[in-house]
């Protein structure tokens, strides 16, 4: 027999094509649905690209506004979920926000139609309610009454509007539009992937998403700007910076917010989160966090010769602080921008399914004797 060598964490593996993103690893470019991102996060806003992503194309004014209005009308979440969310509020942000995507599945009334009329209809919706249930929470948990969505807002604006109880300021509202729109897609990464997995067993889009959120908590995925945080918090000032890097890296730990599966060099979107980061800190007149942020990256230069940069989420706990989000709400704001990616992929999945389902080497033990539990 021939020995085989697993593909272990599909690393490099290609499973199957799609027309949502293109990563270029070495050059540190990608482009939604053949725009470049750079393009996008200058002159485009989170609706317009979620448009790009679920239509394959930008829109004419009229159905801008057409898709903007139908996000504007599905921003609100049946009562039976606020209760749910009221009634397990202490939990973590990332909890509750996959259990009430189940809850709202268990209750849709098309949630065993899985046309590509009924998918889009279901993820849009999805898109419009989950900013909802992030501040309905975080208003719960704090003592504080839901706010109802204000149909007069943007998409982001509206997000701050609901968690703080009052409209946010254009520029806090557009950090928040870039944030999500940077966050929207990035190919078959480990929660776009569960999406697909899930789809392609035909299971529907709340199920999806709900293994989307499930796999985007951990650390190594979307929970490295909460860890990011917490980091900045631990090294407190610029000046420690170099030091805390040498001793973790002595110790073979991994500094968080480095890194990146596919990318050899920076993260193309790690470029727009820095600048908003130091523009944001440069406003509150609290440049401490953002210098030493930048200061650990300067400590992290030895480590691109093996191509470890900065990624997208090493400046987002910063862009955060400064909008008053909690830190265990990072991951969150990660779904929020993120859910647009996963309804496409599932719109993709289902529309040229194959049911994904590699195969394991066993090498584990063979011929066991079962032996009564008695006698073992
Ligand atoms: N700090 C220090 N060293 C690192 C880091 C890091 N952040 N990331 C990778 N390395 C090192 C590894 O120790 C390893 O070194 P070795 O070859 O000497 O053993 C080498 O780089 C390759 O690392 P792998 O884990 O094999 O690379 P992989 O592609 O599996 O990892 C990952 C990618 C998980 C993102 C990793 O870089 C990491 O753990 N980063 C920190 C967590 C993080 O920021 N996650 C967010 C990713 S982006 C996103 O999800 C939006």
């Amino acid at each position: 027999m021939n020995p085989i060598t697993p593909a272990k964490g599909l690393k490099g593996v290609v499973v199957d094509t799609t027309k949502l993103c293109l990563i270029d690893a070495e050059r540190g470019v990608l482009v939604y649905r053949g725009y470049d991102i750079h393009d996008l996060a200058t002159h485009s806003n989170f609706e317009e690209v979620a448009y790009l992503l679920l239509y394959s194309k930008l829109p004419m004014r009229k159905e801008y506004e057409c898709f903007c209005e139908q996000l504007r009308q599905n921003r609100s979440v049946p009562d039976v979920v606020v209760e749910i969310i009221e009634r397990i509020k202490d939990a973590p942000p990332m909890d509750v926000l996959r259990t009430a995507v189940s809850a709202l599945g268990a209750i849709d009334p098309d949630s065993g139609d899985n046309s590509s009329e009924a998918t889009l209809r279901k993820g849009i919706k999805l898109i419009a309610q989950l900013p909802t249930i992030v501040a309905t929470h975080e208003r719960l948990r704090r003592g504080l009454k839901p706010v109802e969505p204000n149909p007069k807002l943007s998409h982001a604006a509206n997000f701050l509007y609901m968690m703080r109880g009052k409209p946010p300021t254009e520029e806090e509202a557009k950090a928040i539009d870039l944030d999500l729109l940077l966050h929207a897609e990035h190919s078959s990464n480990a929660s776009a992937f569960a999406v697909r997995v899930t789809a392609s067993t035909l299971a529907d889009i709340h199920a999806a998403i709900v293994a989307g959120i499930a796999a985007l908590k951990g650390p190594l995925h979307g929970g490295a700007a909460e860890a990011v945080a917490d980091m900045a918090l631990e090294v407190g000032s610029p000046e420690r910076a170099y030091e805390y890097v040498r001793e973790k890296l002595a110790r073979k730990e991994r500094i968080m917010g480095f890194g990146h599966r596919v990318y050899r060099t920076e993260d193309p979107r790690a470029r727009h989160m820095r600048e908003l980061a130091k523009v944001l800190s440069e406003k509150s007149g609290d440049k401490r966090i953002f210098e030493t942020l930048l200061a650990i990256e300067e400590a992290m230069k030895p480590l691109q010769s093996k191509g470890i940069y900065v990624n997208v989420d090493f400046y987002c706990g910063c862009i955060y602080y400064f909008l008053g989000i909690p830190k265990d709400m990072y991951v969150c704001m990660f779904a929020l921008g993120r859910i647009v990616g996963w309804v496409a992929h599932a719109l993709e999945q289902y529309n040229d399914n194959v049911l994904i389902r590699p195969l394991l080497h066993y090498d584990g033990p063979t011929n066991l004797r079962y032996i009564p539990m008695d006698e073992r």
